[in-house]
């Protein structure tokens, strides 16, 4: 039998408790990260139902299930992308910080060199790559550094726990297409937090 050291109730409530002082995002990043990283170094601190990939729609590889929604708009979810999943260069517009639950994913961070003066226009140059291992922590710095792609270059499905500032339901993001510039103003009517 597996024992939970760090459990997701765990978490929520010391991330809670953090946001009630109203951290700045430096503050949030510190202890947050280190709170993530304790409870997806172990696997089994998220149930398997909750690692699985739907196996049914138009994304069967694919799952995202919100495993927390607090009030303060502190929003978790277990994200799974099946093998050979991509996701293009998309935004967040809060803080984020995603853990490595089980496999490998590849996360391509972008940056946005344009002037900002071309409605609907975006050049980004890719700044660095990296496949994320489990118990890894990628962060998500709203404006500074939060674009990136996400690729499952592996052969198993990889699974990551998700954690944002608000809940990303109905909030206005950005998706960029790498060739021609052009930006997509898109939002999710789920906690499609990817
Ligand atoms: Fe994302």
């Amino acid at each position: 039998m597996t024992t939970v050291k760090y459990s997701l109730e765990d978490f929520t409530h010391d991330m809670e408790s953090l946001l009630e002082s109203q951290p700045g995002n430096q503050q949030i990043f510190d202890k947050g990260s280190a709170w993530l990283e304790r409870l997806v170094s172990n696997t089994d601190s998220i149930p398997v139902e909750f690692r699985l990939p739907l196996g049914t729609g138009p994304r069967p590889n694919h799952a995202s299930r919100l495993l927390y929604q607090g009030k303060s708009g502190l929003q978790v979810t277990a994200v799974v992308w099946g093998a050979g999943e991509h996701l293009g260069p998309h935004d967040h517009r809060t803080w984020g910080m995603i853990g490595i639950l089980d496999n490998g994913i590849t996360e391509t961070r972008y940056s946005r060199v344009d002037d900002h003066d071309v409605d609907g226009y975006a050049k980004l140059e890719k700044d660095r790559a990296a496949t994320l291992k489990p118990g890894e922590i990628t962060l998500l710095v709203p404006i500074e550094d939060e674009i990136h792609q996400m690729d499952n270059l592996g052969d198993r499905p990889a699974v990551e726990i998700h954690v944002y500032g608000a809940d990303l339901r109905g909030l206005e993001r950005s998706s960029f297409n790498l060739e021609t510039g052009k930006i997509t103003n898109f939002r999710t009517t789920k906690w499609d937090n990817c």
